[in-house]
């Protein structure tokens, strides 16, 4: 059975009080009834992971996850966060390869990689983001780019490491524009992706693998992408950064 998750990714966001503000009105709303069996993650900005972590030791559900890694452990690498670094402050997972890091920062399949290696090395789950261009999409190849994400980005890893590594397949033509894939597109490359974990590993494997949607996901639209079989829950940008607004898309995961 795979697991139902609904994780926040708040970027480059919040102050300081803010993002203190955020988690306390999380954990006033995420009661059991909300929650329910849906796996709850929240990716502040590193420089406030230690205090959220502290702020949420005594919550059941919120889990803390970083937005990047570092490929290497410790050295002169200025700027940079490693694995060993993010396990030892009690974080729980890593976002690895969010489009953003991709355009902006350079990052490529063969980076991430590395990373999600790097991840599990170190006891955190990998968040392995993957999704086309608006040109991507256009041109109609969307599906092979996603799926040599897929293959580049998982190269070398086995079945048993697939049990620590969250697929979010997020459409960068929807990421931040207000312009959500229908749930009939998000579901045929979800679907695309699970063939493809069948004939890389196994139909087992296949099957647990969570894989979240990711682009303007709202309260409004969250329950009608939810309800597809192949869509195991959403990556949250905009949205999660109100407490309101991401309480009612966990609870539309919990109702689905
Ligand atoms: P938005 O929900 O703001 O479109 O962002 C999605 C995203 O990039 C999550 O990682």
């Amino acid at each position: 059975m795979r697991r139902r998750i609904v994780a926040g990714n708040w970027k480059m966001n919040t102050t300081y009080a803010e993002a203190m503000e955020l988690v306390d009105g999380l954990k006033a709303s995420l009661t059991e009834e909300v929650v329910g069996e849906t796996g709850v993650i929240i990716t502040p900005p590193a420089l406030y992971l230690s205090d959220v972590v502290g702020a949420l030791v005594d919550n059941e559900y919120i889990a803390v996850a970083a937005q990047n890694v570092h490929e290497k452990d410790s050295g002169a690498y200025t700027g940079e966060i490693s694995a060993p670094m993010l396990a030892s402050m009690d974080l729980d997972a890593v976002i690895i390869g969010h489009s953003e890091r991709r355009q902006y920062f350079g990052e490529t399949n063969e980076s991430c990689k590395v990373k999600i290696e790097q991840s599990l090395n170190n006891e955190l789950a990998a968040i392995y983001c993957i999704g086309e261009t608006l040109e991507e999409r256009k041109s109609g190849a969307f599906m092979d780019i996603i799926l040599k994400q897929c293959a580049e980005g998982l190269e070398g890893f086995i079945a048993e490491d697939m049990d620590n590594i969250i697929l979010a397949y997020e459409p960068v033509w929807a990421i931040g524009t207000g312009e959500v894939a229908t749930p009939e597109q998000a579901q045929e490359v979800h679907a695309g992706i699970r063939a493809w974990l069948t004939e890389r590993f196994d139909a087992e494997t296949a099957e647990n693998v969570t894989v979240l949607y990711g682009g303007s996901c709202k309260p409004g639209n969250a329950a009608e992408l939810f309800a597809q079989p192949d869509i195991d829950g959403g990556l949250i940008g905009g949205a999660s950064l109100k407490a309101e607004d991401f309480t009612a898309i966990i609870a539309a995961r919990t109702n689905a």
